[in-house]
This record gives structure tokens, sequence and C-alpha cells, in this order.
């Protein structure tokens, strides 16, 4: 079977993408990240993908916060043609995504996000779901659009708040369950009619 070849893009540590490259590695999924690229010029993601001897690429992000310049998401686009990327992986990526990579990637684009959407979308949403004393969080792979975290909804991992629960615990909870989820929503569009 043709592995499908994927894109990631990430801001952080890049515990998602390892969770991917490692079921890659152990012959569950049939896909092959062709490079991953990140907004922050150390970002653990990067360090992680030289070790796989994946392809890694910084792209300066440009004067905005939130989103990268036009120019730096044409960069992206291009970078990830010319790598054949089929599917575009958004494995804790901090901005939001523009017209270039939406257009070029149309359904192609899936994130994965700390809680059970559509509650808590946006920023540290394991600390939203702790101050909002909820009983039950978790995480949500979806396809992303011009909103945030608003796509169509692919799975979800229910994760319980614990008694006694600090920002990190309740986060290291959903990460475990992130890693089981984000390979095996790949392994199904791997599989599915995508191809
Ligand atoms: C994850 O919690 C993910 O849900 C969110 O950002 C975090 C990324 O963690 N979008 P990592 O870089 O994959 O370790």
């Amino acid at each position: 079977m043709e592995k499908l070849r994927l894109g990631v893009l990430g801001s952080g540590k890049g515990s998602n993408y390892r969770a991917i490259q490692e079921a890659i590695l152990h012959g569950e999924l049939a896909a092959e990240a062709r490079l991953v690229i990140s907004d922050v010029e150390g970002a653990g993601i990067l360090d992680a993908a030289r070790r796989y001897a994946v392809r890694a690429e910084y792209v300066a992000p440009g004067r905005f916060r939130t989103k990268l310049e036009p120019e730096a998401e044409e960069r992206v686009v291009n970078l990830l043609r010319e790598a054949g990327v089929e599917l575009v992986v958004l494995a804790g990526y901090m901005r939001m995504i523009k017209e270039p990579l939406l257009e070029a990637y149309p359904g192609r684009i899936i994130n994965i996000h700390p809680s059970l959407l559509p509650a808590f979308p946006g920023l540290d949403a394991w600390k939203q779901a702790l101050a909002a004393g909820v009983a039950e969080t978790g995480c949500t792979v979806h396809y992303v659009d011009r909103g945030m975290d608003t796509g169509p909804i692919i799975a979800q991992r229910r994760v319980p708040v614990l008694p006694g629960d600090t920002a990190e615990t309740l986060h290291a909870r959903i990460q475990v369950a992130e890693h089981e989820v984000y390979p095996e929503v790949v392994r199904r569009i791997a599989v599915g009619p995508m191809r």
C-alpha cells in the first residue's frame, strides 16, 4: 500500500508528532512524515524530527502573533507541495491557518485540541476545564477550517478530571489520550477514501 505523505506543523515539544512517528516505525500506520515545519526556531518538534531523520524546517512567522504573515504561509505551502504532502497534521501548532494553506489543502488539514470540543476552544483548554469544574474533559481531532477549533470533529477521547488535579496533571492525562487517538485517526485516513 502507498504510504500517506504527511506534513506536520508544530510550535512546541512535539509529543503528538512523536506518537505518530512511533506508530509509523512500529508498522501500525502506513504513512510517512515528509517534513516537519515550525514557527518556533528552537522548538522540540524540530529536534524530534531530526532524530527521526525527517526534514525539519523553521519558517519565520513574521510580524503577527496569532497567524503567519501571508508570505510565510505561502512558504509553508510551497514546502508542503514540494515534499508531495497529502495530509497536513497540526500537532501543537499555535497559530491560526489562513487562506493560502486552507486553499492549498481543502479538507486535508487536521488538528488535535485538548478538550471535548465544542467545549473550551482556544488556549490552555485543560485550564479552562479545571476552572469550570467539569468532571470530564478530553481531546478532539478535527478538520481545520477558518475558525478557532471549529472544524468538523473526527474523533474524541474522554478523560476524567480527578480530585486534586492541577493544570499539569490534567494536561498530562489528556496527552496520554492524545497520543492514542491522533495516530489512530491518521491511520484511518491513510486507509480511507482520501487515498
Ligand atoms: C497538545 O495538548 C495539543 O492538544 C495542543 O497542543 C499540545 C501540543 O503538545 N494543540 P505536543 O507539542 O504535541 O507535545
